[in-house]
C-alpha cells in the first residue's frame, strides 16, 4: 500500500512516522511545499529504520504531485495550526484555500484514493473536501473522533484512578461524536465504560463532567501549553485510520463523514461511529443516544452547518 502525508509539519511527519513503525504500508510519500523539509523528515524517520525494524520507505518530496501517483490514502494535514486563544473554525478562510489546491493536485494523480482530513476546522474541511472533490462519501473521512475519543479515554482513565479503580486507558472503553469542537464535540457519557462496568456506576456526576470538560478543551489545553497545536496523538490518530483501511479491519472508529439521513441529518460531515475498511467508510452504525447526547448533537450539527455557511467562494 502507498500513502501519501500532504504537509510535513508536526502533525503530517507524526503520521507518517507512526505508519512507517506499523509496517502495514509499503510505502509512504511526505509532501510539503518548503523546500527541504519533507525531504529531511523522510531521512529522518528512515534512519530510525534500523532501531525500530521497519521495512516502509519514507519518501520526501517538495510539491511534486507526480510522486504522488496511485496513492491508496491520502492524509491532508496542511494549513495553519491555531495559536494559543484561536479557535479551530478561526482557521476557516485560510486553511479552506490551501485544502482545495491540496485536493485538486493530489486527485489528478491518485483518482482511486480515500482521503482523510485532519487540518482545521476539520469537519468543514471535510465538507469541502467531499463537494471539491465530487469522489463518493465512504471516500472521503475527517479525522477527530478517533482523537477526541483518545482523549476522552485518557481522562477517564485518570478520573477512575483517582476514584480508587486503578485504570489505564486500554481498561477504559468512550467514544465521542459531534463536531470536533471545543465547544460542541460530544464524549458519550452513556456509552463509556471501564472493563466492561458503565463509568456511570462508578464515577460521581462531578467527577465525570470534569472529564467531559478536559476532553472538549483538549487541543486547547495542549495549544496552550506547546504554543501551536498538538501532533502526537492527531498524527496517531491518522496513522490508526490509516492502517483500519490499509488491513480492511472494519474497525468501529468515530469519523467524520457525509451524513444522507443518517442521524436525521443530511448534507453534512460530522462525527459519528463508522466501520472502516479497505472501502474507507463501509457503513454507518447509528448508536442510541441519551436524551441530553442527543440534544448536545443537535447543537454540534447546528454549529457545523454554521461553519459550513462560512466556506462562501470555497464550495463554488
Ligand atoms: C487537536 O485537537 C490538532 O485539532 C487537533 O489537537
Amino acid at each position: 500500500m502507498k500513502v501519501t502525508v500532504v504537509g510535513a509539519g508536526n502533525v503530517g511527519a507524526t503520521a507518517a512516522d507512526v505508519i512507517a513503525k506499523k509496517n502495514f504500508a509499503d510505502e509512504v510519500v511526505l509532501i510539503d511545499i518548503k523546500e527541504g523539509l519533507s525531504e529531511g523528515k523522510a531521512m529522518d524517520i528512515m534512519q530510525t529504520a534500523h532501531m525500530l525494524n521497519f521495512d516502509t520507505t519514507v519518501t520526501g518530496v517538495t510539491n511534486d504531485y507526480s510522486k504522488t501517483a496511485n496513492s491508496q490514502v491520502i492524509v491532508i494535514t496542511s494549513g495553519i495550526p491555531r495559536k494559543p486563544g484561536m479557535s479551530r473554525e478561526d482557521l476557516i478562510g485560510t486553511n479552506a484555500k490551501i485544502v482545495k489546491s491540496v485536493v485538486d493536485q493530489a486527485i489528478k494523480y491518485s483518482p482511486d484514493a480515500i482521503f482523510i482530513i485532519i487540518s482545521n476546522p476539520m469537519d468543514a474541511m471535510t465538507y469541502l473536501t467531499l463537494k471539491d472533490s465530487k469522489l463518493p462519501r465512504n471516500r472521503i473521512l475527517g479525522q477527530g473522533g478517533m482523537l477526541d475519543s483518545s482523549r476522552f479515554r485518557y481522562f477517564l482513565a485518570q478520573a477512575l484512578t483517582k476514584a480508587g479503580y486503578p485504570a489505564t486507558v486500554t481498561d477504559v472503553d468512550g467514544m465521542v461524536v459531534g463536531g470536533h469542537s471545543d465547544k460542541t464535540m460530544v464524549p458519550l457519557v452513556s456509552k463509556a465504560t471501564y472493563r466492561g462496568i458503565p463509568v456511570t456506576d462508578l464515577l460521581t456526576a462531578e467527577q465525570i463532567s470534569e472529564a467531559v470538560e478536559a476532553t472538549k478543551v483538549g487541543g486547547a489545553t495542549l495549544t496552550k501549553l506547546l504554543g501551536t497545536s498538538a501532533w502526537y496523538a492527531p498524527g496517531a490518530a491518522a496513522a490508526a485510520m490509516v492502517e483500519a483501511i490499509a488491513l480492511d479491519a472494519k474497525k468501529l472508529i468515530p469519523c467524520c463523514v457525509y451524513l444522507d439521513g443518517e442521524y436525521g441529518e443530511k448534507d453534512l460531515c460530522i462525527g459519528v461511529p463508522v466501520i472502516l475498511g479497505k472501502s474507507g467508510c463501509e457503513k454507518i452504525v447509528e448508536v442510541k443516544f441519551s436524551d441530553e447526547e442527543k440534544a448536545k448533537f443537535d447543537e454540534s450539527v447546528a454549529a457545523a452547518r454554521d461553519t459550513n455557511s462560512k466556506l462562501g467562494d470555497a464550495l463554488k
